[in-house]
């Protein structure tokens, strides 16, 4: 039987995050729209931080309740702090993922606390969840960033993400999500902590969220999925990085990501000739900004067979 993964597209959130230009609301819902009619089921649309930190995301409440009316999408949004989790479930969220980060002075930059008061405010969400009574109807992800590495205190030991990982499990968390935020991760690493943190979650789904910074994006995510991981973050064009961590840049392109697993006989569920559509309106959107991707230039191989149940009619031949 086919494999399938679910790939997450979070250039709404993390690539819009490190972009001089404003997208205006109704092309985010465009973007969110095209997506979901490629295939896509889940798309981080927005981030409930406060607008003069991100102005970006002034309009999230409007963007997030405007996804919510594009059938068969689950969009999810992130929170770097329990207020803007209480915006968020207070906008009607389904999915909120809570970042925070394994370095300490990752952490401090980003979200100016301790990582275990960031993990305090962790539980308090889900605290929140239960006084609202919405268990069954809200999920929340515990994001890991800095899992692999930090540019500004290097090395993060592995067993604080473990432990971090092991703790947001037992509070609760419907996913916990390992982020390489500035990409430092390596393929032999993340089979490592991927494997050991799959020990501790329990039926907790993990999820990989992964930077090409060094070039080692699709390769990581060979090495998780060998693992077992079956959600992948992705980000159409390879936009994205963290604004408070020195020298992070793009994820991996979304559009790569997909053509990757689909030629390793995954199903995605995607339409890559639909996307690939979308990624050339990307660059008329944001023009001028940096993008990456090699699939956008090249087009799918002669010899590529989606897995996905989909007519493709690429351009390229
Ligand atoms: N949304 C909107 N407003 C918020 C908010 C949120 N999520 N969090 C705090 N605020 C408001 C507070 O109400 C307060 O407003 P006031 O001055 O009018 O009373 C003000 O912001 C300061 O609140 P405080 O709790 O002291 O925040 P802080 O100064 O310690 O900053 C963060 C903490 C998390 C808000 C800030 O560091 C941040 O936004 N970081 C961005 C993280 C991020 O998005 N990184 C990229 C993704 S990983
Ligand atoms: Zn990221």
């Amino acid at each position: 039987m086919t494999e399938t993964v679910s790939i997450r597209e979070v250039g709404l959130r993390d690539g819009l995050q490190l972009v001089e230009t404003y997208l205006p609301t109704e092309t985010k819902l465009s973007w969110c729209k095209e997506e979901a009619a490629a295939g896509f089921t889940e798309i981080e649309v927005t981030s409930f931080v406060p607008p003069s930190i991100l102005p970006q995301f002034a309009d999230a409440a409007v963007v997030l309740g405007g996804a919510q009316e594009i059938g068969g999408l689950l969009p999810s949004v992130l929170v770097p702090n329990l207020k803007g989790a209480i915006r968020a479930l207070d906008a009607g969220a389904k999915k909120i993922s809570f970042v925070l980060s394994a370095s300490e002075a990752h952490n401090q930059s980003n979200v100016r606390c301790s990582t275990d008061a960031s993990l305090t405010m962790f539980r308090e969400l889900l605290e929140e969840r239960k006084a609202r009574e919405l268990q069954d109807t809200v999920q929340i992800a515990g994001a890991i960033a800095t899992s692999f590495g930090c540019s500004i205190q290097g090395h993060v030991p592995e067993t604080r993400i473990i432990e971090i990982a092991a703790a947001m499990a037992s509070a609760g968390a419907d996913e916990v999500n390992l982020a390489d935020t500035v990409g430092y991760a390596n393929p032999r690493q993340v089979s490592r902590i991927f494997e050991q943190a799959d020990t501790v979650v329990g039926p907790v789904p993990l999820a990989a969220h992964f930077h090409d910074t060094r070039g080692m994006g699709l390769a990581n995510v060979v090495a998780a999925y060998d693992t077992g991981v079956r959600r992948f973050d992705a980000s159409l064009g390879g936009l994205g990085g963290c604004p408070f961590a020195p020298g992070a840049s793009g994820n991996i392109a979304t559009e790569d990501c997909v053509y990757l697993l689909e030629n390793l006989g995954v199903n995605t569920g995607i339409d890559l000739s639909a996307l690939l559509r979308l990624r050339a309106k990307l660059t008329d959107w944001l023009s001028g900004e940096e993008m990456s991707g090699k699939l956008l230039l090249a087009g799918p191989a002669k010899t590529f067979a989606p897995n996905c149940p989909v007519v493709m009619t690429g351009t390229h031949t």
